[in-house]
């Protein structure tokens, strides 16, 4: 075996797109005063891939457009354009399951907190895969704990920016008590997740926090919320209290990479009956299909 065709096997579905060029992820290099390395000048999406396709690809380019108009940041190239290439990249990878990660920063140069000329410093776009294992049937997976802490972001979380320290910072405090993810509480309300939305069932009303500054507008959520009004299940997107969402008849979580995940336990006390409620599972049931139904006909053709 050669060289080249050793690397390609160690890959292991391990691919980037970085500036229009192509090659092993292990391969990519960005320069030291890249504004992502310094400043965290930067947006990003993750996206799950399903049978080798990225689920929700157009519902993640409208929100990388909507970050990156944000932070005044241009994108060098249309959404179709990058759609074809992410799949191109996709279909390299000859993954079934895995990530899609993606990221914009305003590019590389001298280290000035002023932005660069963007005629002169082209943004460092880049997209690469990764594998993940399949993820557990509705219902049939582990729940997870939560620890509450207090929310000490900036005020502007709709933007998917890559400056996470302090969700980096909350997520290792949930880590270091045991649990598995951080709730952020705010002046005694539950905004969302170091790395995912919220959602309590109340009686028989899903419930989660309204999209404003406080939470990211989640792919998974919306369209947890869109399967939930077309299956009868009640809708309330408001502000909850902690004491009230811990009290809920169920809890659970949502993101691209995890789908529905049920909470079994918050801040050490039991969450509903301790085991993924009906509702939830419907839910994610109902997700399961949606995702079917969007990467089967890659398959039919195949
Ligand atoms: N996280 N809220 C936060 C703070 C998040 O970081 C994420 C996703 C979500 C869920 O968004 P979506 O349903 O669009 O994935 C909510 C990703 C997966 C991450 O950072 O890896």
């Amino acid at each position: 075996m050669d060289a080249n065709s050793m690397k390609v096997t160690r890959n292991d579905g391990e691919w980037i797109w970085i500036n229009g060029k192509t090659m092993p992820l292990a391969d990519a290099r960005i320069g030291v005063e890249d504004r992502g390395f310094l400043f965290a000048d930067g947006v990003y999406e993750a996206m799950r891939l399903y049978r080798g396709r990225p689920f929700g690809v157009k519902e993640h380019l409208e929100r990388l457009e909507r970050s990156a108009a944000a932070i005044d940041l241009a994108l060098p190239c249309c959404r179709d354009t990058m759609a074809q290439e992410i799949q191109r990249l996709a279909d390299r990878s000859e993954l079934t399951d895995g990530l899609v990660y993606l990221q914009i920063t305003r590019g590389c140069s001298v280290r000035n907190h002023l932005f660069p000329d963007p005629s002169t410093v082209p943004p460092t776009l880049l997209f690469y895969t990764r594998p993940l294992a399949p993820l557990p049937a509705p219902g049939e997976g582990a729940g997870i704990s939560l620890l509450s802490v207090p929310d000490e972001r900036w005020k502007r979380c709709q933007i998917k920016t890559i400056a996470l320290l302090p969700n980096v910072l909350a997520k290792n405090k949930a880590a270091a008590a045991g649990a598995d993810e951080a709730v952020f509480v705010e002046d005694g309300h539950v905004n969302e997740c170091s790395t995912s939305n919220l959602f309590a069932v109340v009686g028989k009303t899903l419930v989660t926090h309204p999209l404003t500054n406080k939470v990211l507008p989640g792919i998974t959520r919306a369209i947890v919320l869109e399967i939930a009004a077309s299956v009868g299940v009640g809708v309330q997107e408001r502000p909850m209290r902690e004491d009230e969402a811990k009290s809920a008849d169920e809890v659970f979580i949502t993101s691209s990479t995890r789908e529905l995940v049920w909470v079994e336990s918050w801040d050490g006390q039991r969450v509903g009956k301790g085991r993924c409620g009906d509702v939830t599972r419907r839910l994610h049931q109902a997700y399961v299909e949606r995702v079917r139904e969007e990467v089967l006909p890659h398959v039919a053709v195949a």
